[in-house]
């Protein structure tokens, strides 16, 4: 059986509110592992599932608009990847409402993988960058982090998976 997914430094970018944002990632894909150990049903973890890809995309977003204001030259790059994993995803919600597929540990392991890698290997590389090259001013990055909270509010309100968490 799967453990609980820690977070831990090593995860971290050197953004607090980038931080934030994949730790709530990470608390979405734990609560999938418990609707599925516990037998919540399909339609629960069909629900945690749908809201971890809605939660990723307005990430996603955030982060695109950081990485532009703070002149990241793999931008372009990281979008496309970006794109790539909510295809993936997606496929992965459609094969799963056509009964191909189920919501089991193994879906979840991919889950896990696909995050952690991304955030290990490319969210990484921009906050290596920020950090080297100081090219992402703290006024852009305060700017940001309002519109970024301001946007993860507005979603909170709206959200049904916050309601029971
Ligand atoms: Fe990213
Ligand atoms: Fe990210």
């Amino acid at each position: 059986m799967t453990k609980e997914f820690k977070w831990s430094d090593e995860y971290s970018v050197g953004i607090d509110e980038i931080d934030e944002q994949h730790k709530t990632l990470f608390t979405l894909i734990n609560r999938l592992h418990q609707a599925i150990m516990h037998r919540e049903g399909s339609a629960a973890c069909v629900g945690i599932l749908n809201e971890l890809v809605d939660y990723t995309r307005i990430h996603f977003s955030l982060e695109q608009t950081l990485m532009r204001v703070g002149g990241y030259p793999e931008y372009e790059k990281h979008c496309g990847l970006h794109k790539a994993l909510v295809d993936e995803v997606e496929a992965l919600q459609q094969k799963i409402a056509s009964g191909q597929a189920a919501i089991s540990f193994e879906l979840l392991q991919f889950l896990r993988n696909w995050l952690t890698r991304h955030i290990l290997g490319e969210d990484m590389k921009y906050g290596m960058f920020f950090k080297q090259h100081g090219q992402l001013q703290q006024q852009n990055v305060d700017d940001w982090t309002e519109q970024s909270r301001d946007a993860m509010s507005k979603h909170k309100k709206k959200s049904s998976w916050w309601k029971f968490w």
